[in-house]
C-alpha cells in the first residue's frame, strides 16, 4: 500500500520566506510542530492508503486534467478552526479561485476518494499540540504584528506524492509531476 496525496511544490524563495517567520514565533517552539521547510506544499487531495497496483490507472487519469497554469499570493496567517481552538496555523491565498478549479477537477477525475469536507485552500505552517492560553493569545497577537508580503508566484504543476511515516516526520517523495500547459 502506499499512502498518497496531492498537492502543489512551492518555489524556493516562497519557502524561504515562509519559513523566515519561525523566529517570530519562536518561543511557541515548545507546544507546535513547524512544518519541515522541504515538506511546505498546499495539499490538493488526500487519497489515503492506495494499493500500489492501483497508482498507473490513477496518473493515468491525472495526465488527463487540462487546465493552464496560474498564479496565486500569499495572504495572512489563519488558524484551523479557529482562534479560540488553534490546532493548525496556516496561510491563506489572495485569489483561490483557480485552486478551487484544480481541485474541483481532480476530484471529478478521482470520484472514488470520498472527501470528508469541502476543498478549503490553505498552507499549512505548524500544526499546534499544546499550548497554554497565555501562549495561544501571544501567538495570536504576534500573528497581527508579523506583517506578511502578498507574495507572488506561478502554480505551473501539481504533483502526486507518496507519502511515508516516520518518527522523524513525514517524507514526501514525488511519484509523478502534472504539468498545466493548456
Ligand atoms: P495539510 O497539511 O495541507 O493539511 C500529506 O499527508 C498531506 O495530506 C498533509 O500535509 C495534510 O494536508 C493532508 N492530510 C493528511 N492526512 C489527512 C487526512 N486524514 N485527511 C485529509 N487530509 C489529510
Amino acid at each position: 500500500m502506499a499512502r498518497l496525496f496531492i498537492a502543489i511544490d512551492l518555489p524556493e524563495e516562497i519557502k524561504s520566506y515562509l519559513t523566515s517567520f519561525r523566529d517570530a514565533f519562536s518561543e511557541m517552539k515548545r507546544g507546535c510542530s513547524w512544518v519541515r521547510r522541504e515538506n511546505l506544499h498546499i495539499t490538493l487531495k488526500f487519497l489515503g492508503e492506495v494499493e500500489e497496483k492501483k497508482v498507473g490507472a490513477i496518473t493515468g487519469r491525472l495526465e488527463k486534467i487540462n487546465l493552464s497554469n496560474f498564479s496565486l499570493a500569499l495572504n495572512k496567517f489563519c488558524f484551523f478552526p479557529n482562534e479560540s481552538d488553534m490546532r493548525v496555523f496556516w496561510m491563506d491565498f489572495i485569489d483561490e479561485k483557480p485552486l478551487k478549479i484544480l481541485s474541483k477537477e481532480i476530484n471529478n477525475t478521482l470520484t472514488e476518494f470520498k472527501e470528508d469536507h469541502p476543498f478549503k485552500d490553505h498552507l499549512t505552517l505548524a500544526r499546534i499540540k499544546s499550548l497554554s492560553a497565555l501562549e495561544k493569545n501571544n501567538w495570536i497577537k504576534k500573528t497581527t504584528d508579523v506583517v506578511t508580503e502578498k507574495k507572488q508566484f506561478i502554480v505551473q504543476e501539481f504533483i502526486l506524492y507518496r507519502s511515508t511515516l516516520s518518527r522523524e516526520g513525514p517524507q514526501y517523495e514525488v511519484l509523478q509531476r502534472f504539468k498545466l500547459t493548456k
